[in-house]
């Protein structure tokens, strides 16, 4: 794992949890000691500040880095001796596929995926290096699905994938915390109306997976004519929240393609 920041230590969690991989498979890295230590302690795995001498015996190598570091980085694995059947997974927001492989050369795939992978239930979405084979999404959707769901994809569907679901669990915070302030302006304790929401949200989310139907048909079986919930909604909308939502992925993804462009 070259940067076992944020991201990074989210995927390697929710594998070590799944014991898809053991602790003592795997060496975590980063820019810091600090943050060598904090990983080490709080998951049991070996750390170090320098990757290039690990890198020629190691199978998979996660990139985790920020998209402004990785021109460095991965000059740092070409001249470390990255093996020609190791598996280079980035998981860095906004770089191309056209300067992934200018950087990497090797097998790698490009990845989105997203926090909710510490406790399994992530998203990811996995697209194909020039070099890599169904073998090697094959071994990536292992991967990612240990911690939560995986979609291979194309290139073309990523700056949208990252604004929609990689920053999407931050969407879905904040709206779990409006909804929980409403419930505290009309008199919920704080700690009970997050609860509320927060299985709420995990149930609507539940509803749309498991049952397949439209989420605008599965809404209307909440909205009983003349009640509550319709003129709960039809104030959310007033105030823009369809439009707000949508414009929010919608200039996500504009964002994203500006990223990972050289500095
Ligand atoms: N956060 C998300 O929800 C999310 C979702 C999808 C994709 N991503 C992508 O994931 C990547 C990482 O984001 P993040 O939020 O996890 O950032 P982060 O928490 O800042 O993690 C970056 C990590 O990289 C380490 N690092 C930097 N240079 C290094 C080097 N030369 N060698 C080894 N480690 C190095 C840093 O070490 P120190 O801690 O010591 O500085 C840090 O631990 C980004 O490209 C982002 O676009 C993030």
């Amino acid at each position: 794992m070259v940067g076992a920041g944020v991201m990074g230590t989210a995927v390697m969690k929710g594998l070590l949890d799944s014991k898809l991989v053991l602790p003592d498979q795997v060496w975590a890295t980063a820019r810091t000691q600090a943050t060598c230590d904090k990983v080490s302690a709080k998951y049991g795995v070996r750390s170090a500040l320098e990757f290039d001498p690990l890198v020629p015996d190691s199978g998979i190598v996660l990139i985790g880095v920020k998209p402004w570091q990785l021109e460095g980085v991965a000059a740092r694995l070409l001249a470390a001796g990255v093996q020609p059947d190791t598996l280079l997974v980035s998981l860095v927001g906004g770089v191309t596929a056209a300067r992934l492989d200018g950087m990497l050369r090797g097998i790698w795939v490009r990845t989105v995926p997203n926090t909710p992978c510490v406790v399994g239930h992530g998203m990811t979405a996995v697209c194909a290096g020039s070099l890599a084979t169904t073998e090697h999404l094959e071994l990536s959707r292992r991967i990612f699905e240990a911690v939560g769901l995986c979609e291979i994809v194309e290139e073309t569907y990523i700056n949208a994938i990252t604004a929609l679901s990689g920053s999407g669990p931050a969407y879905m915070y904040l709206v779990i915390e409006a909804l929980v302030d409403g419930a505290v302006k009309v008199g919920l304790r704080r700690d009970m109306a997050l609860r509320l929401a927060t299985q709420t949200m995990l149930g609507a989310a539940r509803m749309v997976q498991e049952t397949g139907r439209h989420p605008a048909s599965l809404k209307d079986d909440v909205t009983t004519p003349g009640g509550c919930t319709i003129e709960g909604l039809l104030t959310m909308e007033d105030h823009g929240i369809r439009s707000a939502l949508a414009r929010g992925v919608q200039e996500a993804t504009r964002i994203v393609g500006l990223m990972g462009q050289p500095k």
